[in-house]
């Protein structure tokens, strides 16, 4: 959430910055900025603009602003509106040192109040302003950089990552995390700070974390970090895979539409990565054989489509293992009761990593000390830093806000999983694990086959009819109860039309009432021949009251087919897959709505790709 670039070095910082910041802005675009030392008199300048990157980079024109040492940031609003006095970077009263920030100060309402009291003058109406004065004040106190910092970082509360620049310091720039995440990525005589590696993968693969709660003082060729109480640390640099970034479109007119082709070759290359470490993967996942043998419940983790994820992940594991299943939002997790069992393990499953409910969440079933295991799409994410195992999906870098390929690829994960946990169990045998293997192949090779039988009378005829309705009635049962959730987000959040989701079974208590000719009606089948049933009667709820109604069949569902205003009917694989061959369908025909809309469909108002404040 929110972009972070800094460059402090020999060559001039705006190139890279502006580079790093258009690769990041996929987490926040409502405002930009960059601020630097200007060379020879080591003089503060800055550029702000409200929108997106390219309205900061045309005001380049005006003040072609330059430094080597510099910092830039792309905003998503969490305190003041969308404006330029509230982008970042933010500044003391006589604009001496300036400050980028991810996250969020908890205690900014107290620590104003007194800065203001101290005389101090506010100019925008972030908490990150507040960050500044406080720095200032403490400068003033203590006259020296390192105390002030130590005396800082013990004032905020919150979870934040800080990039500061500071007039009196040319040749020193400070990088502070606590929650946030932030990497600093070392070069030839030059430091890259970002908040995701992906800013300058191509010209560093070495790269450090900074560890949670620590800070660090940064020169062209100096890296000193400390901890909060000012104890120098080792800092323990990484060599990083930066092969499998890819941030072109290829061709395709959105990043989303390259993704949702991009799934059947996403699956295939996790799939073959699970073979690969199919006898190790108790060690990745930090448990042991005898742990598994033993395991008598799973839990499960997540915020939005990977909660949507967790939950049909859900009918995997009590299907194949055998056993209970637990699915909690993460944001929710933290404020519930908890409940320790004996034998259980938690999978917490984030495509970025990042994302701040499921860290906290992780975080405390981690101080319970019960086993977890994080499943995520990014193998240099703090998820996987704190988890005490990890299972990588080999999506790819997803761009696009909205989750495509890692949803894919996560169902793909958990059910290649629970077959692995069900065969260690001894609950299945090799030849079945082998079987649902193949089935996972079964199920990409639909979800592909699909898109392509539909692609024309999608583009053509489905999605401009549809684009036209204000909003719609999602319904799904069993298994295609989540995934119609996950339907109804991903029309949500990319043509901004209103999805209202349903279990179908519960029309009849109270939803029955909405059905119009204003409001089509989608509806996931199952490939389960009961659950089947029960849905074609809610499908005949519908038409008996003479709704519209869009209907996602699989061959032979003969009566559901007949129902349907319009269908489309996808090949039957194996019926705990049924989500997955759908996915691809499904994805391209709202991403195909929204672009009728002329929707940004990449970068949704209000969103960002990955949500690092709570
Ligand atoms: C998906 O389309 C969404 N943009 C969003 O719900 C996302 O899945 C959620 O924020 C969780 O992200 P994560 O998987 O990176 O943790």
């Amino acid at each position: 959430m929110c972009g972070l670039v800094g460059y402090i070095g020999k060559n001039l910082s705006r190139a890279p910055i502006i580079k790093g910041l258009s690769r990041l802005e996929y987490r926040g675009y409502d405002s930009a900025g960059f601020a630097c030392l200007n060379p020879g008199d080591n003089r503060l300048v800055y550029v702000k603009a409200q929108g997106q990157l390219h309205n900061l980079i045309k005001q380049f024109d005006q003040k072609p602003i330059d430094g080597h040492i510099g910092i830039g940031h792309t905003r998503w609003s969490t305190h003041g509106v969308a404006s330029q006095e509230n982008a970042h970077p933010q500044f003391d009263c006589y604009k001496t040192l300036s400050i980028a920030h991810n996250g969020i100060i908890e205690n900014h309402h107290m620590l104003k109040e007194q800065l203001m009291q101290e005389g101090h003058l506010f100019s925008s109406q972030t908490d990150t302003e507040i960050v500044a004065h406080l720095l200032e004040s403490l400068l003033q106190i203590h006259k020296k950089l390192l105390p002030a910092l130590i005396s800082l970082v013990n004032q905020l509360q919150g979870a934040y990552a800080l990039v500061i620049i500071l007039q009196a310091y040319p040749d020193q720039m400070v990088v502070i995390r606590k929650g946030s995440p932030l990497c600093i990525g070392i070069g030839q005589q030059e430091m890259f700070v970002s908040s995701d590696l992906l800013a300058f993968a191509d010209i560093t693969n070495k790269v450090l974390f900074l560890p949670d709660q620590s800070f660090a003082l940064l020169g062209k060729e100096l890296l000193e970090l400390y901890d909060f109480s000012g104890a120098p640390l080792l800092p323990s640099i990484q060599e990083v895979d930066s092969a499998w970034i890819n941030v072109d479109k290829n061709g395709y007119e959105h990043f989303m539409l390259k993704e949702i082709y991009e799934q059947k070759g996403a699956i295939y290359a996790s799939l073959a990565f699970f073979r690969s470490i199919s006898h190790q993967i108790w060690d990745q996942v930090g448990l042991t054989s005898e742990q598994v043998k033993n395991l008598e419940s799973i839990h499960f983790l997540g915020c939005g489509t990977s909660w949507h994820a967790a939950r049909i992940a859900q009918f995997f594991f009590e299907k194949i293992c055998l056993m209970p299943a637990r699915v909690m939002l993460a944001s929710e997790f933290r404020y519930m009761p908890f409940f320790a069992e004996k034998n259980s393990a938690y999978i917490a499953i984030s495509q970025s990593g990042e994302t701040a409910d499921t860290l906290e969440a992780l975080r405390l079933v981690n101080s319970m000390h019960i086993a977890n295991i994080a499943l995520t799409n990014v193998a240099s994410s703090t998820a996987v830093r704190e988890a005490d195992g990890f299972l990588l999906t080999h999506a790819g870098q997803e761009i696009a806000v909205a989750s495509t390929k890692a949803f894919a690829t996560q169902l793909a994960a958990l059910y290649w999983f629970a077959h692995r946990i069900a065969l260690e169990k001894g609950i299945i045998n090799l030849y079945q694990f082998e079987t649902a293997q193949e089935d996972i192949l079964i199920a990409a090779e639909a979800l592909e086959n699909s898109i392509e039988k539909y692609k024309k009378i999608i583009v053509e005829t489905y999605a401009p009819y549809y684009a036209q309705y204000k909003k719609f009635i999602f319904l799904g049962r069993h298994i295609s109860y989540p995934f119609a959730m996950e339907a109804a987000l991903k029309l949500k959040e990319i043509s901004y039309l209103f999805a209202q989701c349903y279990p179908a079974g519960e029309l009849k208590h109270g939803p029955i009432a909405l059905i119009d000719a204003e409001t089509p009606i989608f509806l996931f089948s199952s490939l389960d021949s009961l659950v089947y049933q029960k849905l074609l009667s809610n499908a005949q709820e519908v038409k008996a009251r003479k709704g519209h109604l869009v209907v996602f069949a699989f061959e032979g569902q003969k009566e559901l087919i007949q129902l349907a205003d319009a269908c489309f009917i996808i090949p039957t694989v194996n019926p705990l897959l049924a989500p997955l061959a759908m996915t691809g369908l499904m994805q391209f025909f709202v991403y195909h709505i929204a672009k009728v809309l002329d929707c940004p469909i990449d970068k949704p108002r209000n969103l960002a790709k990955s949500v690092t404040v709570e």
